[in-house]
């Protein structure tokens, strides 16, 4: 319905965990490329401190499982704020992103992006994730054409790239299952790791994080690279492993002067980027193909996540289960 994406002027989305890091890339999207002011809040604030009602916003949700109690708490507290604020411009408008349609979530919300990765068997969601991230990129693809915030041909040329990635990323799953379980034996012992990206790809530094943590165990976090330098360049010394996500456009030469203020500190630096000029910096490079920098999270994810999978298997832990989750 054309008209209900022509009212729409803020975007909120609300979720938790590997969801949230889904819904910053959409956030990312549906600001850039499709002009909407969006916000994105963890649904266990947004419950004890919703931001002030605005007009015509659309509401999304995204919850893998259709049934994480602070995101449909914090959906459903919303619809009734809204409903009872009793006028038309401020009515509730939502959607949901969910892979399990036959859930909480899918009976409760009659507007559903299904992600329809199948089930998701591991408790840390990775193909899912992939999945909500190409729901984002159809809602953003869709909003930009609606709003024309971008030309047909900018439209046009993603929508094409975007379907000849295929067999691009299935290439880089095989490359990166091999690299990624050589590199795992380096990492066994280790017991911190950065993870820095920029722009569209500071997510990603958060997803690669969650992962790492999550299924072995390692201390890991994420920052935006250029925040590095106020204060967690700190925790750095040879120990500690930095992955930096550096895709070219924008700011590629911004996280490669990162990547060299983390080398200043003796850091073993890894690349997540297509072998270019600049990325002599790193002690390691796990290469990326060359894609559009507004797809580049769906190539830069793969990698962290193969890591993350063998790091874990190398320590004899069980990726599918994870401790207290
Ligand atoms: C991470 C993970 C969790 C979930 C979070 C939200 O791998 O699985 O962080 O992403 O609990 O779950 P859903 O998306 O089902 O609402």
């Amino acid at each position: 319905d054309t008209n209900f994406f022509e009212s729409i002027e803020r975007i909120e989305i609300i979720a938790c965990g590997t969801s949230k890091h889904a819904a910053m890339v959409g956030s990312f999207l549906l600001e850039q490329f499709s002009g909407i002011p969006t916000h994105v809040f963890y649904a266990s604030e947004f419950r004890y401190s919703p931001p002030p009602l605005a007009p015509n916003t659309l509401t999304i949700g995204v919850t893998q499982s259709g049934e994480t109690a602070d995101t449909l708490a914090a959906l459903n507290m919303e619809i009734k704020r809204r409903e009872q604020f009793g006028n038309d411009l401020y009515k509730p408008n939502v959607i949901a992103i969910t892979n399990r349609v036959e859930s909480s979530i899918g009976r409760q919300i009659s507007n559903i992006i299904d992600v329809s990765a199948g089930i998701e068997i591991g408790v840390a969601a990775t193909k899912t994730f992939f999945g909500q991230l190409l729901s984002f990129y159809g809602l953003a693809i869709t909003f930009a054409q609606i709003k024309k915030s971008k030309s047909t041909q900018e439209i046009n040329k993603l929508i094409s790239e975007l379907t000849s990635l295929p067999p691009i990323l299935k290439e880089l799953v095989n490359t990166h299952n091999a690299i990624s379980e050589k590199l795992a034996h380096d990492f066994s012992d280790i017991k911190d790791v950065i993870f820095l990206g920029r722009g569209i790809n500071y997510p990603i530094a958060l997803e690669g994080a969650l992962k790492l943590k999550e299924i072995s165990y390692i201390h890991a976090a994420g920052y935006p690279a250029g925040e590095m330098k106020h204060g967690p360049i700190a925790l750095l010394d040879k120990k500690v492993p930095v992955i930096s996500i550096a895709t070219p456009g924008k700011v590629f030469e911004k996280v490669i002067s990162n990547a060299q203020e983390a080398k200043a500190r003796d850091a073993f630096l890894i690349g997540i980027s297509p072998k270019s000029d600049g990325t002599e910096i790193f002690d390691y490079l796990m290469p990326l193909p060359v894609i559009d920098e507004w797809l580049s999270p769906l190539a830069s994810i793969i990698p962290l996540q193969l890591l993350s999978y063998h790091i874990a298997a190398h320590r004899g832990l069980d990726v599918d289960q994870p401790r207290n989750l």
